[in-house]
């Protein structure tokens, strides 16, 4: 494999995505087939930020590959609340395990645990960064839903700013031919700069539109999100922006009748219910695919054969990172590392902010 760990999709070459999506599917198929495919080989979950879907999808497709589990689901049952290092738990859990799947409300947290673990990693949330393996439960559902993942309008809406998963599936779709990216949001949840240098440099085109109704028509793909209450500063800036987008079925009157209709889940209010029952709202089944999906992943990079130990990084600046929720911020011992863009700006490794030297 390209890389041992999975921080970002982009770890994965476009000849390995497209290999889990067919593999996914084929597990879907022959479920049987694959009841054994990691049997002896054990899941460590570490969830230090609530979760449904993604850690019960992660366990079950262990289990459902022959598999075991273990870990936690609340940092405080753990040594975390004793004040033990990131580096310290990982350590000692890449030593009891086969594959780590971790979830953090800090950026870069995922990178930074791979930089202690033999046992390879996968980045199930940091923060308001990245969230690869919810991306490859969308191309997923993409893939088998539209029988494509080229030349689509594909509409974002609502938290384009703090949503981990908007951010991972602009990447990883703007890797495919004639993507056409609709980002509907206000202006305070507009996506982050560097979201739009990535698909500044693709072949992919970006509008940004204040209104779902305006976009609606144009769309092949709606990806609905929820406003992320866990990452504004206040309650108040929180009470500005949430239910601004709403869909329901008088929004669907104008929409394209293929249109598919995506949402990583949990709802809150930003889809009524009464959209459930449109054969257009891909999002429940969309979960099942992420079930195998990540059962896909899991037996891809457990038979892996690269046993390379984790080397040591060491500082590559002496600046530190400006984002106030990158990992290093709490995590001091963490070599800061950068990566040069020129000029006086440098890329933090771990969060992908820019730090200004
Ligand atoms: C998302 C997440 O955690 O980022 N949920 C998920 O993993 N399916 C989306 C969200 O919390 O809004």
């Amino acid at each position: 494999m390209k890389s041992k760990h999975i921080i970002d999709l982009e770890d994965l070459s476009a000849n390995e995505l497209t290999e889990i999506i067919k593999l996914a599917n084929e597990i879907k198929e022959r479920p049987s087939d694959y009841a054994e495919a990691c049997k002896g080989k054990i899941l460590a979950t570490l969830f230090y930020e609530p979760s449904t879907r993604t850690q019960m999808s992660f366990k079950t497709a262990m289990l459902r590959l022959g598999g075991s589990v273990i870990g936690f689901d609340n940092p405080q049952n753990s040594s975390v609340s004793k004040g033990e290092s990131l580096k310290d738990t990982i350590t000692v859990v890449g030593g009891y395990t086969d594959i780590i799947a971790i979830r953090h409300p800090l950026e870069g947290t995922a990178k930074a645990a791979s930089m202690y673990s033999d046992a390879p990693v996968i980045n199930a949330g940091d923060g308001g960064h990245l969230h690869p393996t919810q991306t490859l439960t969308d191309v997923v559902t993409l893939y088998n839903e539209k029988g494509s993942l080229d030349g689509m309008t594909i509409g974002l809406c609502g938290d384009l700013k703090n949503g981990r998963t908007v951010h991972s599936l602009i990447k990883t779709m703007s890797h495919f031919r004639n993507n056409r990216f609709v980002l509907i949001s206000t202006p305070e949840l507009a996506v982050p700069q560097y979201i739009k240098d990535v698909m500044n440099a693709s072949d992919c085109t970006y509008l940004e539109v204040p209104s779902l109704i305006e976009a609606m028509p144009m769309l092949d793909v709606l990806y609905m999100t929820r406003i992320q209450r866990e990452r504004f500063a206040s309650e108040e800036e929180y009470e500005k922006e949430k239910g601004v987008f709403v869909l329901d079925k008088e929004k669907l009157l104008s929409a394209k009748r293929d249109l598919k209709i995506l949402h990583p889940l949990p709802r809150v209010d930003e889809i009524t219910v009464e959209v459930d029952d449109d054969e257009r709202a891909k999002y429940f089944i969309q979960t099942v695919y992420g079930m195998y999906a990540r059962m896909a992943l899991i037996k891809t990079m457990l038979g892996n054969t690269d046993k390379t130990p984790t080397a040591r990084i060491f500082d590559t600046h002496n600046v530190q990172c400006s984002n106030p929720r990158c990992i290093t911020k709490t995590e001091k011992y963490l070599p800061k590392i950068f990566r040069e863009v020129g000029g006086d700006m440098l890329i933090c490794k771990y969060c992908e902010n820019r730090t200004l030297i």
